[in-house]
């Protein structure tokens, strides 16, 4: 099963469930493939609760692009714990996205955030992924390491967590990286994922990062790759459904 995820961050208003509609009318008609992918969209928190009530028994889920280190109700300005997610019927959340981070969530708030989320039964998708700098220092897989390492909990059994590579130099930039290159880090994440949790359950990474029509090609042969979580491409149902489709083709 392959995963396709939309990220739409700061985008959308209650028109915008037109986009969704697009797409799940185009799933109901993929008969040929439409068994082998998941769709899952982040809409922001403002339209999560009355998208959901009208996609409740569609093939697509809706999912959270953040929640609070908090839980249930609490004196906290502005945040949505993973209970109030809960409560209005989302599965899935998005943690540790690399533009969250950036702006102050370190660690040790994803391991509350991943800890909360979990607690309320959350399906998450994990962000990690290296810079620049980093890369250029040949540090990905020591950086990449260490974000899981100290965010998820090693009695975690990972039945709920999706890993999703994203390299920060990737992430809205056009610039992908070489497919060799992705399948090697991809091999060596789950690698380590197994030495380092021993679960029964198995690992899914998915990449992030500039995936749209026409890079959704490079990726196709990757074994290792469970799907891809895509930004600006989820924002346009033809871009999201062209994705989809060329990698079928
Ligand atoms: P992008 O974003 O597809 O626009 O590069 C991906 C993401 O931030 O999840």
């Amino acid at each position: 099963m392959k995963y396709f995820i939309g990220n739409w961050k700061m985008f959308g208003i209650p028109g915008s469930i037109k986009i969704i509609e697009r797409i799940n009318n185009f799933l109901s008609k993929d008969k040929k493939n439409n068994k082998k992918y998941k769709v899952i969209i982040a809409p922001p928190f403002t339209l999560l609760s009355s998208f959901n009530r009208k996609f409740k028994n569609k093939r697509i889920s809706l999912c959270a692009q953040n929640c609070s280190q908090f839980d249930n109700f609490g004196a906290h300005t502005g945040s949505v714990s993973a209970y109030m997610i809960k409560a209005v019927g989302i599965k899935h959340v998005i943690i540790g996205h690399s533009e969250n981070r950036a702006s102050g969530e370190n660690d040790v708030i994803l391991r509350k955030k991943l800890f909360t989320a979990i607690q309320n039964n959350l399906n998450i998708i994990f962000c990690i992924g290296e810079n620049k700098t980093q890369k250029r220092n040949k540090l990905t897989l020591q950086v990449l390491k260490k974000q899981i390492k100290n965010v998820i909990m090693k009695n975690c059994n990972f039945k709920n967590i999706i890993i999703a590579y994203e390299p920060v130099w990737s992430i809205g930039t056009g610039k992908i990286p070489k497919p060799d290159e992705l399948q090697k880090t991809l091999i060596s994440i789950k690698k380590f994922l197994k030495s380092h949790f021993r679960s029964k359950n198995s690992f899914k990474i998915l990449y992030g990062g500039s995936v749209d029509y026409k890079s959704i090609h490079n990726f196709k042969l990757i074994k290792d790759l469970d799907g891809f979580l895509i930004g600006g491409a989820s924002k346009s149902s033809k871009k999201f459904i062209d994705i989809i489709k060329n990698f079928y083709k």
